[in-house]
Formats: C-alpha cells, sequence, structure tokens
C-alpha cells in the first residue's frame, strides 16, 4: 500500500477522493488512477499520453531534461563504448551483462537460429521488387508464426525464450534478404563464423561471386548504431508491441505491428525523412530559406531529426552516433562529404536559433544515423528496416516483461465522445 496519496477536489462540490502514489526506483512519481472511473465516474483525457505511464518496467530509463538514458541502470555511452550488441541485448533481455561463459553461450544459440526456413526465401516473391522494406519486413516478420509454430505458444517460458531467440537471429537475415530481393541479387546465408553484425554486413554486401572482408571500423560503426536503437521504453512502436501482447497475440505478430508503428515519420520513419530533407536542400545557402518555411510551418515543413518526446535537451544517443559518423567518413575518406558538411551546418544554425531553442529541440538518434547508412552505400529506403532490426531486442524483452507481469490486461483505453447523441434513423426516401 502506498503512503504518499493525491487528493483529486472538484470545483462543483463533489466529495474529493484519494488516488495512492507509486514511486519507481528513479524519475516521477506516478499517481494510481485505475479506481477512478469506480470512484468518481470520469476517465482522464491524455491524448499522444503525454502523462501516462502505461504500465512498469525495469528495462530502460530516460531522464529527457537532463540527456540520460541507461539500459538497466547502465549508461548508454559505456555500453557504446564497451559492449558489443549481443552483450547489450543479453542485458536488455536478462538484466545483468553476461559473464564470458553465458557471453558464449548467447552468441552460439542466436548463431544457430540464424537461418530461415527455405519456405520463408520464397514467400518473398509474392512482393514486387520495389516494395519498401519495411512493408517487405511487416509481411515476412508476421509470417513467422506461420512458419513456427511450435514456439508461440505465449503462456510457456520455454516457448517464449525460443521465440525470442528466433526473432533476434532471423531479423538481420530477413533484412538482408529483403534488401538483396530490392536489388535482384541472390540471398546469402548466415555464415556462422562471423559475428552478429558481420554476419548481417555479410548476407547484405556479400555476392557468392567474391569474398567477403568484413571491415572493423564499419562493423565496429553499425554494431554501435544497433546498440543505441535497442530500445528506448514505452515509444510509440514498443507501446504498439505491448498493446497487441496484451490481447495474447503471439510475439511474432506483435513485433510485426511494431515494425508498422516504427515506419511513421515521426518515429523510426525519421532517418529516411533526414535524409530526404537533405537532399531537398541540397546546398548550405538554401538552409535559412528552409529554416524559415519550418518556422512558418509552411506545408508541414519540419527538421527531420530534431526534437523528441522526452528529451529535451541533447538526445545522448546523438552524440555518440555524431562521433561514429565523423569516423566512418574519415575510414572511408570521405570526410569532405556535401552531406556532412549540410547536415553540420544545418545542426549548428538550429541549435543557435530562437525557434528551436525555446521548443528545446536538439538533434535525435535519427539526425546523423541516415547519413552513416548513406555512406556505407546502404539505400535511404533500409534505414528505417536496420532500426527495426536493433529495436527488436527492446520490442521483446519489453513483450516478455508484459507477459509476465500480474498487472497487465488488455489495453483498453476509453475515449471522450464528442459525436452525435442518440437520434431516429429516416427513410432514405425522406432524407433531404
Ligand atoms: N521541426 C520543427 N518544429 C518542431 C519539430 C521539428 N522537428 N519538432 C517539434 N516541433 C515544434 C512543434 O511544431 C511544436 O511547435 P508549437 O509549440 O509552435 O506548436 C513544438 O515544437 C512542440 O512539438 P510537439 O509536436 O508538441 O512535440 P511532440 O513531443 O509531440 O513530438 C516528435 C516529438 C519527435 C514527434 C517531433 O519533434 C518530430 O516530429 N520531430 C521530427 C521527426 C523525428 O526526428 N523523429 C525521430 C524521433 S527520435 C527516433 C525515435 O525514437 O523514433
Amino acid at each position: 500500500m502506498s503512503e504518499k496519496l493525491a487528493t483529486l477536489s472538484f470545483s462543483d462540490g463533489k466529495p474529493s477522493v484519494d488516488f495512492p502514489v507509486f514511486s519507481g526506483s528513479v524519475g516521477p512519481d506516478v499517481i494510481d488512477v485505475r479506481a477512478l472511473y469506480a470512484k468518481t465516474g470520469m476517465f482522464t483525457y491524455d491524448p499522444g499520453f503525454m502523462s501516462t505511464a502505461s504500465c512498469r518496467s525495469s528495462i530502460t530509463y530516460i531522464d529527457g531534461d537532463e540527456g540520460i538514458l541507461q539500459y538497466r541502470g547502465y549508461p548508454i555511452e559505456q555500453l557504446a563504448e564497451s559492449c558489443d550488441f549481443l552483450e547489450v541485448a543479453y542485458l536488455i533481455l536478462n538484466g545483468e551483462l553476461p559473464n564470458p561463459q553465458q557471453k558464449t553461450a548467447f552468441d552460439d544459440i542466436v548463431t544457430k537460429h540464424s537461418m530461415v526456413h527455405e519456405q520463408l526465401s520464397r514467400f518473398y516473391s509474392g512482393f514486387r521488387r520495389d516494395a519498401h522494406p519495411m512493408a517487405v519486413l511487416c509481411g515476412v516478420v508476421g509470417a513467422l508464426s506461420a512458419f513456427y509454430h511450435d514456439s508461440i505458444n505465449i503462456h510457456d517460458e520455454r516457448s517464449r525464450e525460443i521465440s525470442a531467440f528466433r526473432l533476434i537471429a532471423k531479423l538481420p537475415t530477413i533484412t538482408a534478404m529483403t534488401y538483396k530481393y530490392n536489388m535482384g541479387q541472390p540471398f546469402m546465408y548466415p555464415k556462422n563464423k562471423l559475428s552478429y553484425t558481420d554476419n548481417f554486413l555479410y548476407m547484405m554486401f556479400g555476392t557468392p561471386c567474391e569474398e567477403y572482408v568484413p571491415n572493423p571500423v564499419i562493423s565496429r560503426a553499425i554494431d554501435r548504431i544497433l546498440i543505441l536503437h535497442a530500445d528506448h521504453e514505452q515509444n510509440a512502436s514498443t507501446s504498439t508491441v505491448r498493446l497487441a501482447g496484451s490481447t495474447g497475440a503471439n510475439p511474432f505478430a506483435c513485433i510485426s505491428a511494431g515494425i508498422a508503428s516504427l515506419w511513421g515519420p515521426a518515429h523510426g520513419g525519421a532517418n529516411e525523412a533526414v535524409l530526404k530533407m537533405l537532399d531537398e536542400i541540397g546546398d548550405v545557402k538554401n538552409i535559412p530559406a528552409f529554416i524559415k518555411r519550418v518556422k512558418d510551418k509552411d506545408g508541414h515543413a519540419m527538421l527531420m531529426g530534431f526534437g523528441h518526446r522526452v528529451y529535451k535537451n541533447y538526445d545522448p544517443r546523438a552524440k555518440i552516433i555524431q562521433r561514429t559518423c565523423h569516423e566512418v567518413l574519415e575510414e572511408l575518406d570521405m570526410k569532405d562529404n556535401k552531406l556532412i558538411k549540410l547536415a553540420m551546418a544545418l545542426e549548428k544554425i538550429a541549435l543557435e536559433d530562437d525557434y528551436f531553442i525555446k521548443r528545446k529541440l536538439y538533434p535525435n538518434v535519427d539526425f546523423y544515423s541516415g547519413i552513416v547508412y548513406k555512406a556505407l552505400g546502404i539505400p535511404v529506403s533500409m534505414f528505417t528496416a536496420i532500426f527495426a532490426l536493433a529495436r527488436t531486442v527492446g520490442w521483446i524483452a519489453q513483450w516478455k516483461e508484459l507477459i509476465a507481469d500480474t498487472d497487465q490486461k488488455i489495453g483498453r483505453p476509453r475515449q471522450l465522445f464528442t459525436g452525435a447523441t442518440r437520434r431516429d434513423l429516416v427513410p432514405m426516401a425522406k432524407r433531404k
């Protein structure tokens, strides 16, 4: 029982009502309003969940004002510097960093699940070659439930475990196959001797005609990008996964729902939108005119890769990715790249502009990730698909947490109804 209470009083003389206040381990307290309707006959109104904690979670913590992001308590900067992606995936899934034996066993099991059912390869030919990779991903990941019936009993812990391994292991294969299908090149089977990230790059860029040699700087950059995107508490796609999961839907269907939600340009689709915006601006000299359009809210123009619902400070992921971006451009001898110069000039101008300062709009993770992908020759339409591959770890951890939570119920928001009240039907012949 909570000791702290919040009292809700009314201006029309109705008696006031008390609600318990809960504290987490860190972050704002929450008022438990679950009994609000029973006690008052009223709902809360909170479109966009601006002030609503939809669940309790012990996975990821963000302090948006301070620009802090932690997975299971560990600062993102330390994880991005010292760990590889699968180490971070283990942490997110299990709550603790693995010891050397646990890491070897985890890498081994993920590696051994990386191949997909051969019949799934033929599923791709139902799509147009020029289909957007996110459309293909939604379809193929949803279809996994039709291929792996044996692990969709959500009430069995071992089944949940196997689905988690399958999703984390197969997403690089499925994502790379999406790219290969798009390119008209043969699918590359995963190679178990390669690391998770090298294997993904091999399946993307290798061909049967020549030996693929991984570049350690590029592998490290992609691995770091995967770490930065692995989880981000209750964002739109994670909340979508949780909402779908609350109905008892199988994990493959839930992750497919998450992919659909991530696709939007206000969410994961922003990395693609940043590149389109930079292309549209074209030259440093055009920045002032573009910024003016954004400020005038002309034709819905927005500075893509800027702003965040939670971060009202520099997104800590953006700082790390900016450094990584410079490392990659140096390695590829692209330091004088026009795009990076344009992005940096745009960032500088925006950070000094009153419009952005007043609204606390800072660069987010997507501002620089697209430039790294572009430098590596990854087509713009694949950017959000790589985000989905990384975020699968967070989605599946959040889904597992939801299933194990005794407070969990089917997600079913209510509404403030503003439509017509009851009226009688007029026969067609009498309608004007
Ligand atoms: N460019 C111009 N103005 C902006 C921007 C932007 N990128 N973002 C917010 N604003 C303005 C907005 O118009 C509003 O102005 P006003 O007060 O005059 O009406 C004010 O800032 C507050 O914005 P909001 O829409 O209430 O903020 P929100 O928390 O609902 O939206 C957001 C957050 C991320 C959807 C939004 O900032 C945005 O659309 N940014 C561009 C897309 C983007 O980069 N998304 C990636 C997010 S990070 C990756 C991920 O986690 O998915």
